[in-house]
């Protein structure tokens, strides 16, 4: 809205997105209405967000078509998109993480969860919106799983196989790293809140909101985590063969050993995403551009001081099946130093409805933690829809314990 002679297309957008520019009737996953669009119009830039058309190769269609594009090619899209890929190249690099194993089948998942102790972490291979993570308390609920993933199909073909690994405890974080392959950056650590409940409770989501940087991590934690974590990733996707330039999303957690790694996401976390743009002073299309070019080096990234809250407002039945077609009221009910970045909304006629999980995303940013959460808080006390569910507690605990 602040530099019309920028125009935005967005493929499919929300209700947000067509405020701000244009929203074409593509899927993100129909790669080649995207690359017919994209060769017609030319656009500067295109960003991709979303995990899946990076996993189905987006980058490398529109490279071939000569097309100019922000985002990891299918082959390091695969740190997302294969649970087992990723596993073997940690275990192959001696990345910290925990000890597993990829399996094809169920009978031989199921014989190696007999030999292993619980809880016991059970993921699906391909994606699964968030959902195809599952802690097995004991053997009877790892054996019904893993019958569920691999037999039953609940997530589709992303259970043509699956990981079986060790459950850390610990403190969880994300760690973004913009890298062009040569040269990298590591954005402020956020905290996520992946339950749907206060203090951690009901079912796991894609994430109720978040904060950053996170007062846990000192610039000690940081260097271990630079150290330990993020340079030896780096040097072996180099070491593999993987041109990754983009964002990774290191979901990290922080256990009594150090940092451990326990999945990488290959595009910017979220509701992370929602708190981390606020502290970019550097403007993104020159950071996105950077990294395509691989020039990354030479950009001097700067940060603000400031800390960013989000609150996520989800729809009723997430994370299960939401309801949608809720009107939306007091979006334009605005307040300084907040952003509301919408998810599951869609126009229709002149108001905003629900038409997803999770719908919107309250952002505040502040001199200090404290402020931005009430800030936060305050705008989301204005938003209004039918059945909306939001944590009270977002960035309400901020040690490392
Ligand atoms: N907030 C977790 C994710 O984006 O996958």
């Amino acid at each position: 809205r602040d530099h019309p002679q920028v125009q935005l297309f967005t493929a499919p957008g929300n209700a947000g997105t067509g405020a701000l520019g244009t929203n074409l009737p593509i899927e993100g996953t129909d790669l080649d209405g995207l690359v017919r669009w994209a060769s017609a119009e030319k656009p500067d830039l295109t960003i991709v967000g979303p995990e899946a058309p990076l996993c189905a190769g987006v980058v490398d269609r529109f490279a071939e078509a000569g097309l100019p594009i922000f985002g990891p090619n299918g082959a390091a899209a695969r740190l997302e998109g294969s649970k087992v890929f990723t596993k073997d190249f940690l275990l192959k690099y001696n990345m910290p993480t925990a000890a597993g194993r990829g399996f094809t089948d169920a009978a031989t998942a199921v014989a190696y969860s007999q030999t292993c102790s619980y809880p016991l972490v059970l993921k699906a291979d391909g994606l699964a919106a968030g959902k195809g993570v599952i802690i097995a308390q004991n053997q009877a609920e790892a054996t019904e799983t893993i019958h569920r993933i691999m037999d039953e199909r609940i997530f589709g073909d992303a259970g043509n196989a699956m990981v079986i690994e060790d459950f850390l405890p610990g403190r969880e974080m994300s760690v973004h790293v913009l890298t062009d392959g040569l040269a990298h950056f590591i954005l402020p650590i956020a905290q996520d809140h992946k339950k749907l409940g206060d203090g951690d409770s009901g079912p796991n989501t894609g994430g109720m909101g978040a904060y950053a940087p996170a007062p846990f991590a000192t610039d000690a934690l940081q260097k271990q985590i630079a150290r330990e974590v993020v340079e030896p990733v780096l040097a072996s996707l180099h070491k593999e063969g993987i041109d990754f330039r983009g964002i990774l999303y290191i979901g990290l957690i922080w256990t009594a050993a150090g940092p451990q790694i326990l999945e990488f996401n290959v595009r910017g976390g979220d509701p992370e995403t929602q708190i981390l743009l606020p502290l970019l002073e550097t403007p993104l299309v020159d950071i996105f551009h950077a990294v395509r070019e691989q020039r990354l080096g030479q950009l001097a990234i700067r940060l603000n001081a400031l800390h960013a809250v989000t609150i996520v407002l989800a729809a009723a039945g997430y994370p299960g099946t939401p309801e949608t077609g809720a009107p939306i009221e007091g979006l334009e009910l605005e307040l300084p130093d907040t952003f509301v970045f919408q998810g599951g909304t869609k126009q229709r006629g002149k108001d905003v409805v629900t038409s997803g999980g999770r719908v919107l995303s309250v952002t505040a940013w502040a001199g200090d933690l404290a402020t931005a959460r009430d800030l936060a808080y305050q705008r989301v006390a204005k938003i209004h829809f039918a059945g909306s569910q939001y944590r009270r507690d977002i960035a309400a605990r901020l040690t490392l314990e």
